[in-house]
């Protein structure tokens, strides 16, 4: 007798379970993999896209190797740009001439070593419009993650590949990547030693002690 109860309730459950879950009308799917499957069909053809919150950005597209993306447009930001406004004559006519003031005051050097590094191991004396590479040749301002991709080759490829830095938007394409200098001052590029946020049991103990 009450296998038999078992055996009807069974097949009763299993009726109602088929019954309610094939009650799909739009929104309803069988499981969750089902609904995961059809919401996510066009996926991979840009169903879903970063475009219209990029629309006021100014970007520029760059391809280095096999990745395209784009990045932020620079001299726009650059307070100083255009360099040539006040460096209309080669540096070195500049630097010994009364003509001139001393001039970037509020730059300090705070990158590697004084032999390592000075101004012009960046940028270009003759044109300031442009920075220069090692071998001296011109980099545009807009494209300055390749005078850092001389030196700082694996900080370079993770972020080509989108492992070091940023998305600007969203992860869903097109791929637009903060640049090098949005994160880092080429002037003083590491970022200060911080502690990690400690709970603080003392302060607990305190406020509970005043609420006593
Ligand atoms: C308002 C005028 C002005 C503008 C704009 C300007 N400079 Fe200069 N800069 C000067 C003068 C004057 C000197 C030479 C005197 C000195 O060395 O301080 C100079 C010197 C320099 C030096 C050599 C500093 C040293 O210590 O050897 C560098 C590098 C430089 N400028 C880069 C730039 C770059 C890059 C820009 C544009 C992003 C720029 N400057 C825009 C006026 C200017
Ligand atoms: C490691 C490379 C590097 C060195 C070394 C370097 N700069 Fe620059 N500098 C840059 C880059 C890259 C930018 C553009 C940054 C950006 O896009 O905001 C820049 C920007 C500037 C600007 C424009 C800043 C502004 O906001 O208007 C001035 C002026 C300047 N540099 C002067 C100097 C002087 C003077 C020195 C030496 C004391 C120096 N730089 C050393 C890479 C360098
Ligand atoms: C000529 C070679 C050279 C160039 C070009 C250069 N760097 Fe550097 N950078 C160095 C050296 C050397 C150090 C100091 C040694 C170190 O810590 O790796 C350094 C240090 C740094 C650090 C700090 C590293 C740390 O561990 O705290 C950062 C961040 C950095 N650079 C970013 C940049 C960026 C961004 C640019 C481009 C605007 C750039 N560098 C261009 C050589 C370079
Ligand atoms: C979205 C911001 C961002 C962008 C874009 C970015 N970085 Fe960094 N970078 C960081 C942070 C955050 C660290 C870690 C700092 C720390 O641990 O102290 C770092 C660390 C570094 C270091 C120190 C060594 C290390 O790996 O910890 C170097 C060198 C460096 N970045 C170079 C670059 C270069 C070159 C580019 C461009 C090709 C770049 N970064 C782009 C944020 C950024």
């Amino acid at each position: 007798m009450n296998y038999r109860i078992t055996y009807i309730s069974g097949y009763l459950l299993l009726f109602m379970l088929l019954f309610v879950s094939c009650k799909h009308n739009g929104e309803e799917y069988h499981s969750l993999t089902d609904k995961i499957k059809h919401k996510s069909q066009n996926y991979h053809k840009t169903q879903i896209s970063s475009e219209k919150y990029l629309e006021d950005k100014e970007l520029i597209k760059i391809t280095e190797g096999e990745h395209t993306f784009l990045i932020p447009e620079r001299k726009g930001k650059i307070k100083s740009y255009a360099c040539i406004e006040c460096h209309s004559k080669p540096l070195d006519q500049m630097q010994n001439s009364a003509e001139y003031k001393k001039a970037h005051w509020d730059i300090k050097l705070v990158h590697a070593t004084k032999d390592m590094m000075d101004c012009m191991t960046c940028h270009n004396g003759n044109n300031m419009n442009k920075l220069t590479s090692l071998t001296g040749k011109e980099i545009d301002f807009n494209r300055s993650y390749k005078l850092c991709s001389q030196c700082h080759t694996s900080q370079f490829d993770d972020w080509k590949g989108g492992a070091h830095g940023k998305k600007i938007v969203g992860w869903a394409p097109p791929r637009a990547s903060m640049t090098c200098v949005n994160c880092h001052n080429p002037h003083n590029p590491s970022f200060k030693k911080r502690w990690p946020a400690r709970f603080n049991t003392q302060v607990v103990k305190e406020r509970k002690d005043e609420l006593e």
